[in-house]
C-alpha cells in the first residue's frame, strides 16, 4: 500500500517535472511574471498545448518557518503561488503579519502575488463570541511572545520599505472570503492548498462556499502527531496534553471539520518533521551559500539568530512545502481514516485514526534526508526553475 502511494507520488512529481520543462522558455526564466496581472498566469508558449501548472494558495501563520517555506516554494517554476493568506489565531498579529508578507514578496520581486487576510481568532471563539483565546493562552508562542513573529526576530528590517498604502493592514483590507472564490473560478489548472498554521480559514471557506470542496485537488497540511508525542511544550496554562501538535491544537474544531470534509488531504505531521531538526551543521552549510541569494542569506541569519536564543526548531513548514513541490522525497506514507479529538481535556487537538467518523488522509511518516540539501539548493538558486 505505502509503496504504491509512493509510486503514485513519483508519477505526480514526474508530471510536474515535464510540465516545468515544457515551460522553460526565454520569456519565462527570470521571475516569470511579466504579464503584470494579479493572478500569476504566465504567457504560455504557443508551440504546443501545455497542461496548466498547479496553483498553490498558502495559508500560513506568518511565523519563522512560514517565511522559510514561502521563500522556498517561490523558487519553483512548475507551480504558481496564487496567494498568501495569513491566519493569526496562534502565532502572529494581523497587522505586522500582512506587512511582513508584503515585505517578503517585494524582497523577492513578487509583488504580483496577492495577500488576503484570514482570521485573528480560532473558530470556537468566532462561533461563540467568547474571545477568551482558550487554546492560544495555553500554548507557549515563543520566549518573547508574538514579538518574534511580528518582527521575524528583527529580520523584517531587511525587507524594502513599503510606500504603497494598499500594502498595509488598512480598514477594509480584503479578506480571503471576498477574493479567493473568484480567484479560484478564474484558474484552469489544478488547485492545491498548503496549510502551515491553523485550519480556521479553510474551514470557513468550506462552510461558506461548499462548492469549493470539489475544486480543491488536495490540501497539504503541516500538523498533527500520529505515532509520536505532540509539541505543546512549556505550557503556560498547564494543559497536561502530550498528544497534540500546535497547529491543530490552536483550532481543533476547524481542523476536525477540514479532516472530515472529504477533500483529499496529505498530512505532514511531527512523525516526519521530527527527523529534520535544524542543527549547527545545517546552519553552517547554509551559511556557505548565504551570499548566493538574498533568500539564502536571510534564512541563514534567521536560523543563526534563533539558535542564539537557544530554541530548537525543525524544518516543519519547509518540509510540508517540500512534499507538495516534490513528492519524490516521501519515503513512507500510509492512508488512514483520520479525525481530530475536540472533547477530551488531555487530548484536545490529537490527530487520531477513526474508522467511523474519520475520512481517508495520506499521512507522510518519513521523508528523505536529501530534503536538507534540496532546501539549501533551492534557496540559493537565483532563478526559478
Ligand atoms: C469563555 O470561555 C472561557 C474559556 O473556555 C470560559 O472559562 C468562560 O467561562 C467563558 N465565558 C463565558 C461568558 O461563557
Ligand atoms: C535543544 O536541544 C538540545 C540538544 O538536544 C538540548 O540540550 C536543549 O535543552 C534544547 N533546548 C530547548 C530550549 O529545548
Ligand atoms: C476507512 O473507513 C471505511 C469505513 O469504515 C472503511 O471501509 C475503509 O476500509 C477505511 N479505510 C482505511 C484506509 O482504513
Amino acid at each position: 500500500m505505502a509503496r504504491s502511494l509512493v509510486l503514485f507520488a513519483a508519477l505526480v512529481a514526474l508530471t510536474f517535472l515535464l510540465a516545468s520543462l515544457a515551460h522553460a522558455s526565454p520569456s519565462n526564466n527570470n521571475n516569470g511574471h511579466g504579464n503584470g496581472g494579479g493572478h500569476g498566469h504566465h504567457p504560455r508558449p504557443s508551440r504546443s498545448p501545455q497542461p496548466p501548472k498547479p496553483t498553490v494558495f498558502i495559508f500560513n501563520d506568518v511565523n519563522i518557518d512560514d517565511f522559510m517555506a514561502i521563500k522556498y516554494l517561490l523558487k519553483y517554476s512548475h507551480l504558481e503561488v496564487g496567494g498568501l493568506i495569513p491566519g493569526c489565531a496562534g502565532f502572529c498579529n494581523m497587522g505586522p503579519g500582512i506587512q511582513n508578507l508584503f515585505g517578503l514578496l517585494a524582497y523577492m520581486d513578487r509583488d504580483d502575488v496577492p495577500v488576503w487576510a484570514g482570521e485573528a481568532y480560532a473558530s470556537a471563539e468566532l462561533d461563540s463570541g467568547n474571545y477568551s483565546c482558550k487554546y492560544q493562552k495555553t500554548v507557549p508562542l515563543f520566549p518573547r511572545g508574538k514579538v518574534w513573529a511580528d518582527t521575524a526576530v528583527g529580520l523584517n528590517q531587511r525587507y524594502p520599505r513599503l510606500t504603497d498604502p494598499q500594502r498595509n493592514y488598512y480598514p477594509g483590507f480584503p479578506q480571503v472570503y471576498d477574493r479567493l472564490p473568484q480567484a479560484m473560478a478564474e484558474i484552469d489548472g489544478p488547485i492545491v492548498f498548503l496549510s502551515l498554521g491553523t485550519l480556521t480559514e479553510i474551514d470557513y471557506l468550506f462552510r461558506r462556499f461548499p462548492e469549493l470542496k470539489q475544486r480543491v485537488d488536495r490540501i497539504y497540511i503541516m500538523g498533527g502527531a500520529v505515532n509520536v508525542p505532540g509539541n505543546l511544550f512549556f505550557p503556560r496554562g498547564n494543559v497536561p496534553n502530550t498528544y497534540a501538535e500546535c497547529n491543530i491544537y490552536l483550532d481543533p474544531e476547524s481542523a476536525r471539520n477540514v479532516f472530515i470534509s472529504g477533500v483529499p488531504i496529505t498530512l505532514i505531521p511531527l512523525d516526519a518533521t521530527d527527523d529534520f531538526p535544524i542543527a549547527d551543521d545545517f546552519i553552517a552549510e547554509l551559511g556557505q551559500k548565504a551570499r548566493r541569494t538574498k533568500e539564502a542569506g536571510w534564512v541563514h541569519a534567521l536560523l543563526a539568530t534563533i539558535k542564539a536564543f537557544g530554541s530548537n526548531i525543525s524544518l516543519w513548514d519547509p518540509l510540508a512545502a517540500g512534499v507538495l513541490a516534490d513528492p519524490s522525497i516521501v519515503v513512507e506514507q500510509v492512508t488512514v481514516n483520520m479525525t481530530v479529538v475536540i472533547d477530551q481535556y488531555t487530548q484536545i487537538g490529537r490527530t487520531v485514526i477513526d474508522n467511523v467518523e474519520g475520512k481517508p488522509v495520506e499521512v507522510v511518516l518519513k521523508a528523505s534526508q536529501d530534503f536538507y540539501d534540496i532546501f539549501i539548493e533551492k534557496l540559493s538558486q537565483r532563478a526559478r526553475y
